[in-house]
């Protein structure tokens, strides 16, 4: 099978390739707007002429007017013309794939000047792919779409037609960096900061035509594993003129090099702590050598005991990075992203925003998400994540007159890829739509998703008629909530199988160093987070949420189990008892993963046939995984709490 064209399938191009345009400006991203103007042309009959205007071109991309941002764009019509003019090249592109989004409306009627810019300066996708397989985590960490782009077996992949046609797919929808390796990096990847650095500047070349920087996850140890060093001492002279040259070297190769990520001391990485510096220390010293180039280091802040002791009750993992980062406000160099996970644990279903966002106002923040699903159904569930990341980047940390973490996040808005060489490219074709929407909200953080939903569907499925648009819509729109239904209540989290994390696992990671809990016992469930009783970690908040958590009567019913522990028969805010929501919600939930494969069915014939299948049968194993879910997790409740459901259903 050829690439998947995703969301830029030729037939988008029509509108754009039919008419006659003119390009104006030079430089390599100019290059790449004609190049797709050109293509759309030869294959739908118009014309393209690049140079001064000759007054009878429908579309205009003109690159010169002054005043407005790298990326920013403005678009007009007079009536006869569709103009597009940017003052960079980056601007150029996103106006030639708005107007392409936009297809004939761009054409039609008058259009008053428009200025499109994104909110966030920084749109940027972590791969966690490994060069070498690792052997537990195999070639992409936490990967459902097979193996990597970039790498394979331990070297790069030696063409990059995909790359590329991935570039293009992540421009269309705003992104514009790109981290090309994992988090954890291993003794293989540690190279590629220095004797493989040229792998990673032909990705660069690639990622380039589109506007994309690459970033490279560095591990702190470098300068020892690397550079034989004694010691990684971020005020260590010796160490600080090892990172320097390090960073000399890789911009040479590639001029407009990113920078780094870091996971220092982090699920036992090497870090500052070793040598007694704080995380400021050591995000500092790697900021000072990317400083000269305007490069910068994205420092991640998911810092937390991974060795804990279940039985000990005062440890409580969301409390860690407050704990660390935040008597660090002030300290980190402008240059330095602090990236913070939105929630407080991993990505879970259902999570609190972060208390860290809003607490550090002088740090630029930067706020990771997780396209790839790990804890959601690893792209074999339809959850399609839009509605939550909305809610986290809506979230007001002190309330409806303070900003909104969209807002917050200076340091822009980072998702770990869900990307893989599978010719869907995310595995289950329906996770496509996480990924566009990733690009969007990072552009516009306050969009409505699921107009963002509504616009993959759109360019994904042209010409779609209204059965399909309205299937699509039903089977995604709700998909993140009926995930929620059959898998861990309540905001609980986790019940897993550990490791792999896919399937249930109710007391999986119960007795288990993670600092993962929810501990059920035979009267209730869930874990006391308050200030008064519990761990204080609801203190952490701002006013007003500090006081809404601290509370089980103003704490809202999704975060219950999150923020205190409650006897089953506790009566929530929609009326039912918490055993009683537990089983109604794991029976709900399959039922409506029924009826979502149910439509799908009913769509075969309107989306074609691979696609069709490769959708239909994921949703067999949905099925099979979210009955087992709904068994488990209802017959590890009733056998706990001896409460028959209400409704007499049968549970094991
Ligand atoms: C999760 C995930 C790991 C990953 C880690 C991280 O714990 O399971 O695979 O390395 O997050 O974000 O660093």
């Amino acid at each position: 099978m050829d690439v998947d064209p995703a969301w830029l399938p030729p037939a988008l191009f029509r509108a754009v390739g039919s008419r006659r345009t003119l390009v104006r400006g030079v430089g390599e991203l100019v290059d790449t707007v004609h190049g797709e103007v050109a293509t759309a042309c030869q294959r739908f009959g118009g014309s393209l002429a690049r140079g001064p205007r000759d007054g009878s071109c429908d579309l205009v991309l003109d690159l010169s007017a002054s005043g407005l941002g790298d990326e920013d764009f403005t678009l007009s019509r007079d009536g006869r013309t569709t103009m597009v003019t940017a003052s960079g090249g980056r601007g150029l592109l996103y106006g030639l794939f708005h107007v392409v989004r936009l297809g004939e409306a761009a054409f039609g009627g008058a259009r008053a000047r428009e200025t499109h810019r994104p909110a966030l300066a920084l749109r940027m996708l972590d791969h966690w792919d490994n060069v070498a397989v690792h052997p537990v985590m195999g070639q992409v960490e936490r990967g459902y779409a097979g193996g990597s782009l970039f790498w394979k077996d331990g070297r790069a992949r030696p063409e990059y037609g995909r790359v590329r046609a991935y570039a293009r797919l992540l421009a269309a929808c705003g992104i514009n960096a790109v981290a090309v390796n994992n988090v954890n990096v291993h003794d293989t990847e540690a190279h590629l900061l220095t004797d493989r650095v040229g792998e990673v500047a032909l990705l660069a070349a690639e990622f380039r035509r589109y506007g994309i920087r690459v970033h490279l996850s560095v591990t702190f140890a470098a300068p020892t594993v690397l550079g034989g060093l004694p010691s990684a001492d971020p005020l260590d002279a010796a160490v600080r003129a090892w990172w320097a040259g390090a960073v000399r070297d890789v911009y040479e190769v590639i001029p407009d090099f990113g920078g780094f990520v870091v996971k220092a001391d982090s699920e036992g990485r090497p870090g500052p702590f070793a040598y007694g510096r704080s995380h400021a220390d050591g995000a500092n010293m790697l900021a000072a050598a990317l400083a000269p180039y305007g490069g910068t280091v994205h420092w991640r802040a998911f810092v937390y005991d991974h060795r804990q002791d279940w039985r000990d009750r005062t440890t409580d993992r969301a409390r860690a990075a407050y704990d660390h980062f935040v008597p660090l406000d002030g300290e980190f160099a402008p240059n330095a992203v602090l990236q913070v996970k939105h929630g407080p644990m991993d990505f879970q279903v259902r999570e609190p925003v972060s208390p860290l966002i809003g607490a550090m106002p002088r740090t630029r923040l930067g706020v990771e998400l997780q396209a790839t699903q790990e804890y959601t159904g690893q792209q074999r569930h339809v959850c399609w994540l839009g509605p939550m990341w909305s809610q986290v980047l809506r979230f007001r940390p002190e309330g409806e007159a303070g900003a909104a973490v969209g807002e917050l996040a200076r340091g822009g808005l980072v998702a770990v890829s869900n990307v893989g060489d599978d010719p869907f490219w995310t595995g289950h074709p329906l996770a496509q739509a996480n990924l566009y929407t990733c690009g969007r909200l990072a552009w516009q953080p306050d969009a409505e998703p699921r107009d963002v939903l509504g616009e993959w569907i759109g360019l994904t499925f042209p010409d779609a008629p209204k059965r399909l648009v309205d299937g699509l819509h039903a089977v995604l729109d709700g998909s993140w909530r009926t995930y929620e239904k059959y898998t861990a209540p309540l905001g609980v989290g986790f019940m897993v199988q550990p490791g792999h994390h896919y399937g249930p696992g109710v007391d999986g990671y119960e007795y288990s160093p993670w600092g993962t809990y929810h501990f059920a016992d035979r009267d209730g469930v869930g874990v006391d987070r308050s200030r008064a009783t519990g761990t204080g970690y609801a203190a952490q908040y701002a006013q007003p949420w500090a006081e809404v958590y601290e509370s089980p009567r103003t704490c809202p019913d999704e975060l219950l189990l999150f923020f205190h522990h409650v006897p089953y028969g506790h009566v929530l805010h929609g009326g039912s008892t918490v055993i009683q929501h537990i089983y109604d919600t794991h029976f709900e939930g399959v039922a409506e993963a029924e009826e979502a494969r149910r439509v799908w069915a009913g769509l075969t014939g309107l989306v074609d046939p691979a696609r069709h299948a490769r959708v239909a049968e994921r949703y067999e194993e949905q099925l099979h995984s979210a009955r087992e879910w709904r068994d488990q997790v209802n017959a590890y409740f009733f056998r706990k709490s001896g409460v028959p459901d209400g409704r007499g259903r049968r549970i094991y």
